[in-house]
Parts: structure tokens; C-alpha cells; sequence
């Protein structure tokens, strides 16, 4: 004859029993129910955790990480910026025109830090336009003052925060203004230009971000 665990029957008597006494309880049999308890306790944490990692993508499981992230640039156009998110930052990729480059050029007198020597970078990005290519600035999105989330503001727009604005980056918290490789301008509550962070061609479409490793 097949024995048949009824684990709820059991436990909830003896339990009982041994809340009111536990000298009374056969020790052979409270092993037993221990062991039960623990085999039933363990399978019960196992079937919980097997489903919430189940639901997870391996993108999501990658992200949650802070591993590095892959980016598809081949649809990014002359003048348009896109945000990724890296270790849970905002990431902005902006491609930038010739205009745009020139543009930046002009600002050498009106930043603080032109030549990035006090801010954070890596080596590759310490160059004028603060990027391993001229054209693509890869720059984390989080103003250097306190933390806000600055506005990409084109050239020449409805809303340009000062006149003869050439196109940047400007932050609605306390008015700090970046141009357009992310250096910050004089005057500003923002003490640094902001980060760029470690990052490189995976091909000519294709970004890295969070690994600038070389290939061995
Ligand atoms: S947080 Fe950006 S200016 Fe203060």
C-alpha cells in the first residue's frame, strides 16, 4: 500500500501538540516533521525564484548587471541625438554635423574647462571634441551640478537660453549651459563638463558603451 503525506493534516495537529507541550511529543516522529517541513519550505522557495528569473530578457538580465550595453547607431542621423541607458544612467549619442563641430570650436573662450583637464574621461575623449570619433559624442546625460537631466536645445531655437546660442545642452534646475561635446560654460552652477563615459566602436554602427577593453 502506497504511503500518502498529508502534510497539512500532520503538521497543523502536532504542531498544536507541541506549542502546548513539548516534552509530550515523540522525539522520533518532531524529526520526522522537521525534515518534512524543511523539504516542503525549500521546494516552495525554489518554485518562487524559478519564475521571477524566468520573466526576465537576457537584455534585462544584462542591464540589471551593469554589464556593458550594445547600441545600434545605423539609423542616427546628421543632428539627432538618442538616449540609452547604462548602469541606469541616461547615455546621450548625438551625431554631430560639420556645422555642429564648428560650432563648438567657436565656444573655446566662453567654457571653463576647455581642454577637459578637470573633468572626468576617459584618455580617448580628452581631445577637443571630447570623443574617440568628431562626429559622435557619447556623453552620460546627468548635469555635474546636482544631478539633473539637462534638455538637448538646438541652435537657433524657440527656446534658447541665451542669445547666440550655437546649440547645447541646457539644465532647468539652476540654468548651468553645455555645449555641444558637453562642456560647460562660465558662469554656470555646474562645476564640471559633463562625464563621458567608457565606450567604443564595436563597428562602424555599432557602439559599446561601458567597455572600452581592446580586442587581444
Ligand atoms: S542640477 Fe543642473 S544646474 Fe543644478
Amino acid at each position: 500500500m502506497a504511503f500518502v503525506f498529508n502534510y497539512s493534516d500532520i503538521h497543523l495537529s502536532d504542531m498544536q501538540g507541541e506549542i502546548m507541550d513539548n516534552s509530550n511529543v515523540d522525539k522520533g516522529r518532531r524529526r520526522f516533521l522537521t525534515a518534512a517541513a524543511t523539504v516542503v519550505g525549500g521546494a516552495g522557495a525554489a518554485a518562487g525564484a524559478v519564475p521571477f528569473i524566468a520573466t526576465m530578457t537576457p537584455s534585462e538580465k544584462t542591464k540589471a548587471i551593469g554589464a556593458p550595453v550594445e547600441v545600434d547607431i545605423s539609423e542616427l542621423k546628421p543632428g539627432e541625438r538618442m538616449i540609452k541607458k547604462w548602469q541606469g544612467k541616461p547615455v546621450w549619442i548625438l551625431r554631430r554635423t560639420k556645422e555642429m563641430l564648428d560650432d563648438i570650436a567657436s565656444q573655446n573662450e566662453a567654457v571653463s574647462d576647455p581642454t577637459s583637464q578637470a573633468s572626468s574621461q576617459p584618455e580617448y575623449a580628452m581631445n577637443e571634441f571630447r570623443a574617440r570619433e568628431d562626429e559622435y559624442l557619447v556623453v552620460i546625460g546627468i548635469c555635474t551640478h546636482l544631478g539633473c537631466s539637462p534638455s538637448f536645445v538646438l541652435k537657433d531655437g524657440d527656446n534658447s537660453p541665451v542669445v547666440d546660442w550655437k546649440g547645447g545642452f541646457f539644465c532647468p534646475c539652476h540654468g548651468s549651459r553645455f555645449d555641444l561635446a558637453g562642456r560647460v560654460f562660465k558662469g554656470v552652477p555646474a562645476p564640471t563638463n559633463l562625464v563621458i563615459p567608457p565606450y567604443k566602436f564595436i563597428t562602424p554602427s555599432q557602439l559599446l558603451i561601458g567597455d572600452d577593453s581592446e580586442a587581444a
